[in-house]
């Protein structure tokens, strides 16, 4: 049997890995400002991590949602003093697509409307509604354009408003900091002022940080620096540091239904034991602290080189803008420098290392850069 080739691949195979390092099939070792697209939080195989899933799994790693699971009263425990939400109530997924199709339905429940606002170069995943939110049209098929979305102008807040005004509008859906969009992120005035337009109209806001948090950012969320609340967060990628696992928190103003939302996957022991993990990491080891100094470092030094446009982002969330393509540039980064980037769109390297990058590690990426 063939796979179905739907990914342009790179030609690099990976074996193992080890904090912010890889290694491919041939023992070649990569410095990983990558993280595998954002998903990986703490570092590779990190021991604490490595030792929760080990023990877990030994134990139980599954048993149904019709069951108590107090694995995941343990997670909602230690992310509401984590998360700055603590009187907000979790519900657990297994992909971001998912978080984010979720809160949408959630907040058409909640309102009894239908009508969904999202942002110009937004990215909310590939499924349903998300795809619809989503500002890709080559990645929505004929049967996911429903007509449910209305896009407006990247932080349009007059756009927003005449929308809303029409009386329709359930949710505005937009991301902490754009990734797949090129690393925009959004004024604190255009998020105070979204935030009281959906406050006034009864509009759910749902902020998508399933890239832009869980410390990334140097805050919690990345919406956090605005200094506002959204009335549903949804999250994913670095929550289980690579084992499959999405999640929304949700405001105590939405009520809970019996059988309104669910899974059978989402929330199980394994994930559990994964994401709490992670977040006794992201405590002890100073991530967030960590991801705000070694960030800051990164966009100085980066934004030095002679051929860069701009370097925009917040903590360990960065676009390095060129004025030309950066295709090669990658390529080049990794076949030569054995260094692991992301992109957006054509002309931004993207970087999302894991959170626990070192000075040094992040000294060795410039260096690395300097050399192409
Ligand atoms: C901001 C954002 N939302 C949603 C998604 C979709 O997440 P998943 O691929 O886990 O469905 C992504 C994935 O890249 C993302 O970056």
């Amino acid at each position: 049997m063939e796979l179905f080739d739907v990914y342009p691949l790179l030609p690099v195979s990976i074996d193992r890995g080890l904090g912010c390092h890889v290694w491919d099939v041939n023992g070649q070792e990569y410095l990983d400002c990558y993280g595998g697209h954002a998903v990986i939080s703490v570092g590779h195989s990190h021991p604490k991590y490595v030792k929760a899933m080990q023990e877990q799994v030994a134990k139980l790693g599954f048993y149904s949602n019709a069951v108590i699971n107090p694995m995941q009263k343990k997670l909602a425990e230690k992310l509401g003093l984590i998360c700055g939400y603590p009187d907000y109530q979790l519900f657990l997924v297994n992909s971001g697509a998912e978080a984010n199709e979720n809160a949408l339905k959630l907040a058409s429940f909640h309102t009894g409307k239908s009508r969904v606002i999202a942002f110009t170069k937004a990215f909310h995943g590939r499924t349903s509604l998300a795809v619809e939110t989503t500002d890709n049209p080559k990645i929505v098929a004929p049967i996911n354009d429903s007509g449910h979305v209305t896009r407006i102008p990247w932080e349009n807040i007059d756009r927003t408003k005449q929308e809303i005004n029409k009386g329709d509008v359930a949710a505005v859906i937009m991301e902490g900091i754009q990734g797949v969009g090129g690393i925009n992120i959004p004024s604190s005035n255009f998020l105070q002022e979204l935030r009281q337009l959906c406050t006034d109209n009864g509009v759910l806001l749902i902020i998508d940080e399933i890239q832009s948090g869980y410390g990334r950012s140097g805050r919690f969320y990345a919406h956090q620096h605005a200094g506002i609340k959204a009335d549903i967060v949804t999250m994913a990628k670095g929550i289980a540091n690579g084992f499959p696992m999405g999640a929304m928190i949700i405001t105590p103003e939405i009520k809970p239904i019996y059988g309104m939302l669910g899974t059978t996957f989402g929330g199980n022991h394994l994930a559990c034991a994964g994401a709490c993990a992670v977040l006794d990491i992201i405590r002890e080891e100073k991530l967030m602290q960590n991801a705000t100094r070694v960030g800051q470092y990164l966009r100085d030094e980066l934004s030095k080189l002679p051929e860069v446009k701009e370097v925009r982002g917040l903590g360990l969330m960065i676009g390095v803008e060129y004025h030309e393509p950066v295709k090669e540039k990658r390529l080049n980064l990794l076949i030569n420098q054995h260094l692991f980037t992301g992109v957006s769109g054509t002309n931004i390297i993207r970087l999302l290392p894991p959170l626990c990058l070192s000075m040094h590690e992040a000294q060795d990426c410039v260096n690395r850069f300097k050399r192409v």
